[in-house]
């Protein structure tokens, strides 16, 4: 993959996943840098179904810190169950909030967020070394597909991180 990708024009989110994958696959095979390699990952994300924001957190001792991402500015620092992200990297699985105001405990960054998926990242080590979080200003916008979808690119960057 160049610095461009080939979507197809399509809202089908499968076909958009099934196209992003492997361009994904060839873009990352000879990057080593985990952070490089998370920009670009957020950035075809992004890109590729537009959503409100698209980022990462990385774990950071007792704590998530804001690693590459796209979108609004967000907030630096989510302790250990706090918030979205905070309960997902805790109870180390994929969580699908369909309406933001609903989740106890919920950190909003923006107004415009509505639903949310957060994903966590695994390293060779099988432990969470991030979370990939991603907001949509629309609610119940997040499926098992995305979860299912989501998990498979994550596992690009599982080498990248021991
Ligand atoms: N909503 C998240 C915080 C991060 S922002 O959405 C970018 C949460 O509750 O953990």
């Amino acid at each position: 993959m160049s610095e461009t990708l080939t979507l197809p024009k399509t809202a089908d989110r499968f076909a958009l996943y099934s196209s992003l994958y492997p361009q994904m696959k060839q873009l990352l095979e000879d990057e080593r840098d985990p952070i490089a390699a998370m920009a670009n990952m957020g950035a075809a994300i992004k890109e590729a179904f537009g959503w409100h924001w698209v980022g990462f957190y990385r774990v950071m001792g007792a704590e998530l810190v804001l690693g590459p991402f796209q979108g609004p500015v967000a907030c630096m620092r989510i302790g250990h169950g706090k918030g979205v992200c905070g309960t997902a990297w805790a109870e180390e699985r994929t969580l699908i909030v369909p309406d933001v105001d609903k989740f106890p405990g919920h950190i909003a960054c923006s107004a415009l967020s509505k639903s949310e998926i957060v994903v966590p990242l695994r390293g060779r080590d099988n432990r969470v070394h991030a979370v990939l979080d991603i907001d949509s200003s629309q609610l119940d916008d997040f499926t098992e597909v995305d979860a299912q979808a989501l998990a498979r690119l994550l596992g690009l960057l599982e080498p990248l991180f021991d």
